[in-house]
């Protein structure tokens, strides 16, 4: 089953798509993630995407694109994958369809996550990850048990997203819905587009996604 998860910064894609990966199994490719590790590693692609990425703008679509066609052509999705952030432009769809055809692959499910655009601020402005370990918190959702350790390793040091700053959210939201929003349309008139209520708790979500996908 070939999924891709759409919706916005802070939507829940990555949450979603760590809980299908954990429970099913499913190979979950996130270009945000990966092009992280570029930046980290100051690789080629990563020096070119720093800049866009701490604005809040796209990466080059032929740089997102050879991300995703390298993954392909490794064989590792061959059982089916869940893209998160991928694609984001109409040009990545089509190149995407272009990839898929080649290797007589198709997209089985495009789960739309929506969220109100205030709840979106929140959950981004909000959110920190433990520096040693990467797991995820909120200052107001989900604080660390004991405050100002890591439940899952006991470190002190905790690291912010550096766009997801007040400013660069706001050039986030907006890129979303001039290049990003159109994907509804595209999808919707192949009949695989299905939407999410990402309003509701984490779990309830999780519960939506498993009974469109018929895991349950
Ligand atoms: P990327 O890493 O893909 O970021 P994004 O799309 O902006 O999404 P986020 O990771 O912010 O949010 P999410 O939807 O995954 O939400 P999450 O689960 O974390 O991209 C970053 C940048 O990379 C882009 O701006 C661009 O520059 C570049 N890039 C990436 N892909 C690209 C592409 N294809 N083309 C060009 N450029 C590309 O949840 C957010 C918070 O909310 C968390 O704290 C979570 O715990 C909480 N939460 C989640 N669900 C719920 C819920 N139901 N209730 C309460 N809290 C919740």
């Amino acid at each position: 089953m070939n999924i891709i998860l759409l919706g916005p910064p802070g939507a829940g894609k990555g949450t979603q798509a760590r809980r299908l990966e954990d429970f099913y199994g499913f190979k979950h490719l996130s270009t945000g993630d990966i092009l992280r590790s570029a930046v980290a590693e100051r690789t080629p692609a990563g020096l070119l995407a720093k800049k866009a990425m701490d604005a809040g703008n796209l990466v080059e679509d032929k740089i997102v694109v050879q991300i995703i066609s390298d993954h392909l052509a490794s064989g590792s999705s061959s059982g089916g994958f869940l893209l998160d952030g991928f694609p984001r432009t109409l040009d990545q769809a089509r190149s995407l369809d272009v990839l898929l055809s080649e290797k007589d692959m198709k997209i089985d499910y495009v789960l739309e996550i929506v969220v109100d655009i205030p709840v979106l601020v929140d959950r981004i402005c909000g959110r920190y990850t433990c520096a040693r370990c990467g797991k995820g918190y909120h200052e107001t959702f989900a604080p660390p048990l004991r405050e100002g350790f890591c439940d899952a390793c006991g470190s002190m040091e905790f690291t912010r997203r550096p766009d997801d700053s007040r400013e660069v959210v706001d050039n986030r939201l907006q890129v979303y819905t001039e290049q990003t929003a159109p994907l509804v349309a595209y999808y919707q008139g192949r009949g695989v587009l299905h939407q999410v209520n990402g309003m509701l708790p984490i779990h309830d979500v999780s519960l939506e996604i498993e009974k469109i996908l018929g895991l349950f």
